[in-house]
């Protein structure tokens, strides 16, 4: 098998050239003397429009025996369409057919398929265009999060996935155990976690901060890329049980410092998108969210506000009194307030600094006021909060006192207050949810349609 060209290059290539393509039918037409092919290899959202002559059907006797979903080979010379939607198309003059596809079982028929059918086949799936157009913009926003890093001397750090620590100190995290279920031992009748990983307790990671800052007390500037795994019983349109997560940590860093990286950061993915899967992009803008790339040029283009939290409360009760959850100052941001601040108040994406310590962790910067720590979190519409980050407590004393406030056991942080004891410098980072953000670049509404296999609240199909 040798292809010469993916469809992606062919479509803006010359007549005359001879090219052999693989992929899979879209679409089959039939006129009297000819059959038009859309075939399609996943490299680009348009697909190569394929001519096959019928009166050559005994050179090409599988003409009738392919249906959407088969899978061909094709060879053939490009020739000007002339068409309205393309620019170039194949005429064959060999095709073959590898992969039938019998129509009466093949599941993604032509007409549309709800986003809810198409997570039952989530095997098939990639197969459709909204899912061809979600795939190739999360693989563009991957390469550029580690391209902007890269470019600015970041080291990409692999924390651990199984941890011994809770990172957000919110308890949400799924147990490890070495142990046959029959064999996990009882502790006054609930299971006992807490010998289970080869003697220790241990987790699914929630968040590969703590470990990073490891890394930023010798490297300066680091991040991470990885899943992460929350067992939080939120069964919503922007909450995954196992999500992936950016999360850069910079030393000798302030909260201003942190501010400036994420909203940079932000822009320079958003234009790498634009730029590099613009046929997937016009797509969602068409179909999917109406205006979406204007609207993220307009992001792109203009600074981000920036508001305290008590500012935002005072907004958001001046702005509104029929919120499900009302707002005082000390309550945690909803969902719904999040988005009244993006879409109403500040119509753009919004930093919120400052918020109460007690509704954050134990690791963020205590303000001088005693009741608000260094946090930020970066909201936007249609979605509320994308990334949360802080500066990160850098006085040995003052971390100890909030650990024990906390709750959490200092025994088990030693080695992060080690961190404070030996060389301590200000510093801050951010966790970006990958997902959210795809979300938010693409206009799919439920976060279940843009990663590959998801898991959420009583769901991991396979
Ligand atoms: O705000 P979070 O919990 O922050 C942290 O984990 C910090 N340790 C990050 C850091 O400072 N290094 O999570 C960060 C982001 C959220 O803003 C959200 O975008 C995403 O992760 N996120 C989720 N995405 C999908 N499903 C979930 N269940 C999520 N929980 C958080
Ligand atoms: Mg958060």
């Amino acid at each position: 098998m040798r292809r010469t060209h993916r469809i992606v290059t062919i479509l803006s290539m010359a007549p005359g050239e001879r090219v052999t393509v693989y992929g899979w039918v879209r679409t089959k037409r039939d006129s009297k003397n000819v059959c038009f092919l859309e075939l399609s290899d996943g490299s680009s959202f348009r697909n190569l429009q394929v001519i096959v002559d019928k009166a050559e059907e005994e050179k090409s006797p599988v003409i009738d025996s392919i249906t959407t979903g088969a899978s061909v080979e094709v060879t053939g010379t490009l020739a000007a369409s002339p068409g309205k939607n393309q620019s170039i198309e194949l005429q064959a003059d060999s095709l073959k057919l590898i992969g039938e596809a019998p129509a009466e079982s093949y599941p993604l028929q032509k007409k549309r398929h709800s986003f809810e059918f198409l997570r039952e086949i989530a095997h098939l799936r990639p197969r459709t265009n909204t899912f061809g157009a979600v795939t190739r913009v999360r693989n563009q926003l991957s390469w550029a999060v580690h391209r902007f890093f890269q470019e600015q001397g970041f080291i990409y750090v692999h924390t651990p996935l199984i941890s011994t620590s809770d990172c957000e100190g919110a308890g949400e995290m799924f147990q490890v155990t070495t142990l046959p279920l029959e064999k996990v031992p009882l502790k006054e009748g609930k299971i006992d976690y807490s010998q289970d990983f080869f003697g220790k307790r241990a987790s699914l990671t929630v968040s590969g901060q703590l470990e990073a800052e490891i890394y930023a007390s010798a490297f300066s500037d680091v991040y991470t890329f990885g899943p992460t795994f929350r067992a939080e019983n939120s069964n919503t349109t922007r909450h995954l049980a196992e999500f992936w997560m950016i999360e850069p940590e910079m030393a000798f860093c302030d909260l201003a410092g942190n501010m400036e990286l994420a909203e940079a950061f932000l822009k320079n993915i958003l234009s790498s998108v634009l730029e590099h899967c613009s046929e997937d992009m016009k797509f969602f803008n068409q179909w999917v969210e109406k205006g979406i790339i204007d609207s993220l040029e307009k992001v792109i283009d203009t600074p981000f506000t920036h508001m305290s939290y008590t500012e935002a409360v005072q907004a958001l009760k001046t702005g509104k009194t029929n919120f499900e959850f009302p707002v005082e100052w000390g309550s945690d941001l909803q969902s719904e307030h999040e988005r009244f601040l993006t879409e109403t108040v500040c119509k753009g994406p919004v930093i919120v600094t400052d918020y109460p310590k007690e509704i954050k962790a134990f690791y963020m910067k205590l303000n001088d006021d005693g009741k608000s720590v260094a946090a930020m979190d970066v909201l936007v519409p249609r979605l509320g909060e994308i990334i949360g980050g802080s500066e990160r407590e850098s006085r040995l004393s003052v971390l100890e006192q909030r650990i024990h406030d906390t709750g959490l056991n200092p025994e088990e942080y030693w080695w992060y207050l080690d961190l404070r004891r030996f060389g301590t410098v200000p510093h801050s980072g951010f966790g970006l949810g990958f997902e959210r953000l795809i979300q938010y670049v693409t206009g799919m509404q439920n976060i279940r349609d843009v990663i590959p296999f998801p898991r959420t609240v009583g769901n991991a199909a396979f």
